[in-house]
């Protein structure tokens, strides 16, 4: 392969992008497939008649997300998370989570799941490391969870999930529900209610125009402004303290102490300025934006026998060319035209 020499001594740690964001966090996702379609995300009519999922060579092997994995935390990532398309369906996952688990220096290793598939794998991701849990839950509304999974997954289902992760020992469960108006936005407050006082958190999250298919329209977002008045008139909220520079969400607790709710923003209150978030595809091409284009392939550089080392300066060269800052540019980057985007679904959330 023909790649420009690498000065290994002037890697800055972590290195800092164009816009002088540091490299913290790394998300990692394990598989395109999914077992659900939501219409927001993998919506069923738009693909699948000539989607080719990535095959299994593709894929990264364990081994080499872990090889990955350490040149970044090399670099100073310090937080990880694994996502899919849904990880639950790759192969012994939790033999993953335990390679994972073993690299020094990781604060956090956490997962985004739809938690179908937690009754089976909660207790063997506990057992092997897994610190955080993250699981979708649009709605409590059966008729509207079918709509929302694309007719493939049924509200009482994740409930089961829920409990079984409950029951391995995952406290503070993160619920992220993704709102569309006219779809879920009304039933916001049985969700609140179900999980108020449990110790969980569920998080309303802006739907968003990630990819190209999900045919995203402005009108269908509701800000989380909105959401926050509305839950306000019922259950008073109090403004809480981000617990760390670039969190996603900012939260609210309920005044009767209840515990605390999450709003993710994306769209009306862009978070891009504190974005230290590096994404890895299964096949093993590293994204710089939830929003990108394209990634950039580690995979051919592993597969030649790249050295950790040269990983490392890879990934640091790449990330300090890094300019993006997508939700802050929608308005005037949708109006150049629809360019194509990453799918979330190959890119984890
Ligand atoms: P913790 O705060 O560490 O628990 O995690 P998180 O909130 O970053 O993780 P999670 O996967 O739950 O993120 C929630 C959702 O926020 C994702 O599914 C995305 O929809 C959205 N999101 C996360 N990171 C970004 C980002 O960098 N940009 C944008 N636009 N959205 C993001
Ligand atoms: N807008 C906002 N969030 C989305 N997610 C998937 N697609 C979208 C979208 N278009 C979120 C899901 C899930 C995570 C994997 O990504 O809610 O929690
Ligand atoms: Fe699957 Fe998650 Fe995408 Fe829904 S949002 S289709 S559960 S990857
Ligand atoms: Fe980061 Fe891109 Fe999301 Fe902005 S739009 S917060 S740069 S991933």
């Amino acid at each position: 392969m023909n790649r420009a020499p690498i000065a290994y001594e002037l890697i800055e740690t972590p290195p800092r992008d164009a816009l002088a964001r540091p490299l913290h966090d790394l998300r990692i996702s394990v598989i395109d497939r999914c077992n659900f379609r939501c219409p927001y995300c993998m919506p069923e009519d738009q693909y699948k008649h000539d989607h080719v999922f990535l095959a299994k060579d593709q894929r990264l092997r364990f081994e080499e997300i872990a090889r990955i994995t350490r040149a970044f935390v090399s670099l100073g990532v310090r937080k990880l998370r694994l996502t899919g398309g849904e990880p639950l369906l790759r192969r012994d996952l939790p033999g993953l989570v335990q390679l994972l688990a073993q690299i020094p220096q990781v604060d956090d290793l956490a997962l985004t799941t739809n938690g179908v598939l937690l009754p089976r794998l909660a207790q063997p991701l506990r057992d092997a490391g897994l610190q955080r849990l993250t699981i979708s839950l649009d709605t409590l509304d059966p008729a509207t969870f079918r709509q929302l999974s694309g007719g493939r997954g049924e509200v009482a289902d994740v409930l089961t999930g829920i409990a079984a992760a409950e029951q391995a020992g995952f406290a503070q469960i993160k619920l992220n529900c993704v709102v569309m108006r006219g779809i879920n936005d009304a039933q916001i407050f049985g969700l609140l209610e179900r999980f108020r006082g449990t110790g969980h958190s569920v998080r309303f999250i802006e739907y968003m125009d990630v990819g190209t298919i999900n045919g995203w329209r402005g009108e269908c977002v509701v800000s989380s402004a909105e959401l926050i008045a509305r839950i306000h008139e019922c259950w008073p909220l109090l403004p809480v303290q981000r617990s760390y520079r670039g969190e996603v969400a900012t939260r609210y607790a309920f005044a009767d102490g209840a515990g605390e709710v999450g709003f993710i923003s994306s769209v009306s209150q862009p978070f891009c300025g504190d974005c230290t978030r590096a994404r890895l595809s299964a096949d093993g091409k590293l994204y710089t934006c939830l929003f990108a284009q394209t990634g950039f392939d580690l995979r051919t550089a592993l597969r030649a026998g790249a050295g950790d080392e040269e990983l490392a300066a890879l990934i640091a060269q790449r990330w300090r060319q890094r300019e993006d800052r997508y939700s802050e540019r929608r308005a005037e980057l949708r109006t150049v035209g629809s360019a194509e985007k990453v799918e979330m679904y190959a890119i984890g959330g």
